[in-house]
């Protein structure tokens, strides 16, 4: 086993450009751990779990929105930007929480959602009262229907499915990319741009080290008239600039504020964007005089296949190294199939990226999970992820290798999706189900109440308890994996090894080699030591479905 270099909390919050090669881990604070009972995530919560962190070995926090909301789209539909959900707590809980990881060499990075207020925000309360035309629905995107007609101002579609603009009592309709209760602000309007300058500043000021930063791409949109129809849109994945609605060019101008606020901090503040928008475009968003970096949701996306996995690494490792950012990697969030869940699913036959979208059809189809395939190869995507150049963003559960809860009742679902595609879609919640900490109990350890999404009774066998003391469990996986990539990573660069096209195999700086094998048959290891394995080696072969580190 190689020992980590003993690295000081100082030592390490002293660093500017901690982030480039972080482990950040995503926390979903409705579902992580309950302290008050009411069987809603909190802040305190999160405080007492520190020491699981830390145990765990990751570098950042990432905290999922913790504002006051009525939680149209968990959290994503901010009523007050600058406080804590009461639900959650308050703001000393925050900078307790804040305290309670920084102490540890932790930091913490909040998520920030500027496309879009709630409809319980002030601002939009007072545009719904004011009159047509008045300057308070300057702020949102109000626009008339076509003369004399009940139509909305154009056929776009939300995002969540059904049309993107809402009527309000007096006939004009408003602009909403998500749900209706999230209405679009209007990013040209001087206020707004003020408004958010002073939210950066007010969570930077309280301590937090960075930001997520919601649908960045989206703040931007060309809304010349007459509205183009969705017909002639083009794709959101291929628009290059073109499309009104998103990953228009002046959104730079933005992020360039932005970046000169977060300069002024020491250490200047990081963040990060999530903006679906081609590979070579994503440099846009992740430059040094914009937020610095960007999600790379590519390898999420690509099917659990060696030249799928070496073209995505090979092309994000090439744009980091133009732009001088470092790359992100990502496998599971709070809008997706658990990985270990989607590499158990057969094989689209549509061919396109296993996104598991076949198994979110809440219409009784959905198809067989080979769970232990799923998880073999959530084992080695995995460790493969953690032992390259950049940095690996985690999310709350996935360490513990849990599975997509696909069997929610419909009245327990909570996301808009599922609502607005009238069932269609059953939505994210399967993934948002709270962490199971013990292997019985009211709530698996939640909290000492129930739980707002319903714990499946398997649960308990994927719980921190269960898995504490087993050394092969995934659990001691993540925190052996972290713990050797946390002396081994240097340098932002790797050597591909060639030799068969179904192993990848690569080194970093220091002779840390991965090794992946994505075909049938166990292949040969290379004449090293190995310090770690996604699962057991068959004496010196490594078995498919399997990584290893070797040194
Ligand atoms: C992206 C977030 O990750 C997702 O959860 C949310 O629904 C949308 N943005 C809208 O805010």
């Amino acid at each position: 086993m190689v020992t980590s270099p003993q690295t000081t909390p100082t030592a390490r919050t002293a660093q500017s450009d901690w982030w480039r090669q972080a482990v950040v881990y995503q926390i979903y604070p409705r579902s992580f751990a309950d302290a008050n009972g009411d069987g809603v995530g909190d802040l305190p919560g999160i405080i007492s779990r520190v020491p699981y962190l830390v145990a765990l070995g990751i570098d950042a926090v990432w905290l999922s929105p913790f504002y006051p909301s009525a939680l149209a789209d968990g959290g994503y539909d901010v009523d007050d930007y600058r406080n804590v959900d009461p639900r959650l707590g308050t703001l000393d809980d925050f900078d307790q929480l804040i305290e309670a990881l920084h102490a540890e060499g932790i930091k913490l990075i909040v998520d920030i959602v500027p496309n879009h207020t709630s409809d319980r925000h002030e601002w939009f309360l007072e545009a719904l009262e004011a009159a047509k035309g008045e300057p308070a629905r300057e702020r949102y995107i109000f626009r008339d229907g076509p003369d004399g007609s009940d139509q909305p101002p154009s056929d776009w579609e939300s995002v969540f499915g059904g049309s993107a603009w809402a009527k309000t009592d007096d006939g004009q309709w408003y602009l909403h990319m998500f749900a209706a209760e999230q209405p679009d602000l209007n990013w040209q309007h001087p206020e707004v741009r003020a408004d958010f300058l002073e939210t950066l500043k007010f969570w930077s000021d309280r301590g937090v080290d960075g930001f997520r930063v919601d649908v960045a791409h989206a703040l931007v949109k060309d809304l010349s008239e007459p509205f183009p129809s969705k017909a002639t849109l083009p794709r959101q994945s291929e628009s290059n600039g073109k499309h009104p609605l998103w990953d228009q060019d002046g959104v730079h101008e933005i992020y360039r504020d932005w970046r000169n606020l977060l300069n002024t901090y020491d250490p200047p503040k990081s963040a990060v964007a999530e903006a679906f928008v081609p590979a070579a475009r994503r440099a846009r968003y992740a430059s040094a005089d914009g937020l610095g970096q960007a999600f790379n949701f590519d390898l999420l996306q690509a099917d659990f296949e060696y030249e799928k996995f070496r073209k995505v690494i090979e092309e994000n490792l090439a744009l980091a190294e133009e732009n001088g950012s470092s790359s992100t990697w990502v496998f599971s969030n709070h809008d997706v199939v658990r990985h270990a869940t989607r590499y158990g699913l057969p094989k689209n036959p549509k061919g396109g990226w296993q996104d598991g979208k076949d198994w979110l059809l809440s219409n009784g189809t959905e198809p067989t999970v080979d769970v232990a395939l799923g998880l073999r190869r959530a084992r080695a995507a995995t460790l493969l992820m953690l032992a390259l150049p950049g940095s690996a963003y985690l999310y709350q559960g996935e360490e513990l290798g849990l599975q997509e809860v696909g069997e929610l009742p419909a009245a327990n679902l909570q996301d808009p999706a599922y609502f607005r595609s009238k069932g269609a879609e059953k939505g994210r919640d399967g993934c948002r189900v709270p962490i199971p900490w013990t292997v019985d109990g009211l709530s698996f350890g939640f909290g000492p109440g129930g739980s707002h999404l319903l714990q499946p009774k398997w649960f308990g066998a994927y719980s921190v308890q269960a898995q504490e003391g087993d050394p092969d469990s995934t659990l001691s996986l993540y925190r052996k994996a972290l713990a050797v990539r946390r002396g081994l990573r240097t340098g932002n660069s790797l050597t591909w090894v060639d030799g068969t096209d179904w192993v990848l195999h690569f080194t970093r700086d220091g002779g840390w080699q991965s090794i992946t094998n994505f075909g049938a048959a166990p292949v040969e290891l290379p004449d090293a030591a190995v310090v770690l394995s996604s699962g057991p080696l068959e004496g010196d072969k490594l078995p498919s479905d399997t990584t290893a580190w070797l040194i």
